[in-house]
């Protein structure tokens, strides 16, 4: 069934047809009232969250529809040691959609292979967030208009940000996008969105730890919080939680236009000072989520009574390699094969299918 696992997975036409329906919706509510009368949206989070959970219930239940699901993994049979798949085969005999979120990156692909209804990534570890992205580029389109040209200065934890790296595949899909990335050294964007998104893509980018520098220039500031919960060290998260902190007074040098964007919640990084602040546009894009949501699960539903399914897989390699991410959900599940793909235009380098960890084949 086709499934929305990372961003990619949609073309830029399919992106520009979702934010046309959540532009209708937020025009025309009372068209859309009924949509999903009789159908149910379950929404499995593995891991806390208020936002995408409560705005998926909101948009199934504003469309006519009903939800069932679970906020922890405690209360679901997880705790006893059940399968993604296995969870994936029985939400598929009670609802017609669902939404996952997962601390095990590859966990909603594995739910999507095995499920017979469409699969939504509510966030998977530190790799994708694709929801939230459409709720980013919802908030651009709507605040700048349009996409080409921007410049997006992307700030914090770029290593485990799964937001950042969503938006930036998504951003590289647009023309003369220009992006500013400012973190400190230890929590830089990982070399593989480099390689393969952003060299890949002929993008323009910079690195920067200064927040101060790179502020003039940029049309959107993507703010984000340092993640607690990603760090296995708990000391080097001590030092680096507080890296940076947008005040009233660093935005001095920002251009009226600018948008600060934050995927929320946030911790210490924005002062609430900022919030009467017109640019700041991280409320408005919570909203957002909730029509880019309600957008997406009637294109996946209408996709799924035509019989739509995910692309196959190619050049792959079965049980040859294995993955070594400990984040990954292939060092949980014991029975999981473990699947690499073939990294384009690297001679001999996989990854793997879940996470997209490197490997080499020697
Ligand atoms: N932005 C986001 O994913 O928020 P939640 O963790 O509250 O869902």
């Amino acid at each position: 069934m086709r499934s929305l696992i990372d961003i990619v997975d949609f073309s830029v036409e399919e992106l520009q047809q979702l934010l046309d329906t959540a532009c209708d919706i937020i025009a025309n509510p009372d068209k859309y009232a009924e949509s999903c009368k009789r159908k149910k949206l379950a929404t499995l989070f593995f891991e806390p969250s208020t936002r995408t959970r409560l705005s998926f219930e909101a948009a199934m239940w504003e469309l006519g529809g009903s939800v069932i699901g679970f906020s922890e993994a405690s209360s679901s049979s997880a705790a006893k040691g059940e399968s993604v798949a296995d969870t994936a085969k029985m939400i598929s005999c009670y609802a017609d959609i669902m939404a996952m979120r997962h601390p095990k990156e590859g966990a909603p692909y594995v739910a999507a292979k095995a499920a017979t209804i469409p699969v939504i990534n509510a966030g998977d570890g530190g790799h994708c967030h694709p929801t939230q992205t459409l709720a980013d580029l919802l908030t651009i389109y709507r605040e700048h208009g349009h996409f080409d040209g921007l410049t997006i200065g992307c700030c914090g934890d770029l290593k485990y940000g799964r937001t950042v790296h969503s938006l930036i595949s998504a951003m590289s899909r647009y023309q003369n996008v220009k992006i500013v990335l400012i973190s400190p050294e230890e929590l830089k964007l990982p070399d593989y969105i480099k390689e393969e998104v952003l060299d890949k893509n002929n993008m323009t980018y910079v690195e920067t730890t200064s927040l101060e520098e790179a502020m003039p220039s940029l049309d959107v500031l993507y703010m984000t919080r340092i993640q607690r919960e990603r760090f296995d060290d708990i000391a080097v998260y001590e030092r680096l939680k507080d890296s940076y902190i947008l005040t009233p007074e660093k935005l001095v040098t920002a251009k009226e236009s600018m948008r600060i964007l934050h995927p929320l919640p946030r911790v210490n990084e924005i002062s609430v000072k900022v919030d009467e602040d017109p640019r700041a546009a991280y409320f408005r894009q919570a909203l957002n989520g909730k029509y880019m949501r309600m957008a997406l699960i009637l294109k996946l539903l209408a996709e799924a009574e035509q019989g739509l399914q995910m692309p196959e897989q190619t050049d792959v390699l079965v049980g040859k390699l294995r993955c070594e991410n400990p984040r990954c959900i292939t060092s949980c599940e014991q029975e999981l094969e473990h699947v690499f793909k073939k990294a384009e235009g690297e001679e001999g380098v996989y990854r793997c299918i879940y996470c997209e960890a490197k490997k080499h084949l020697n």
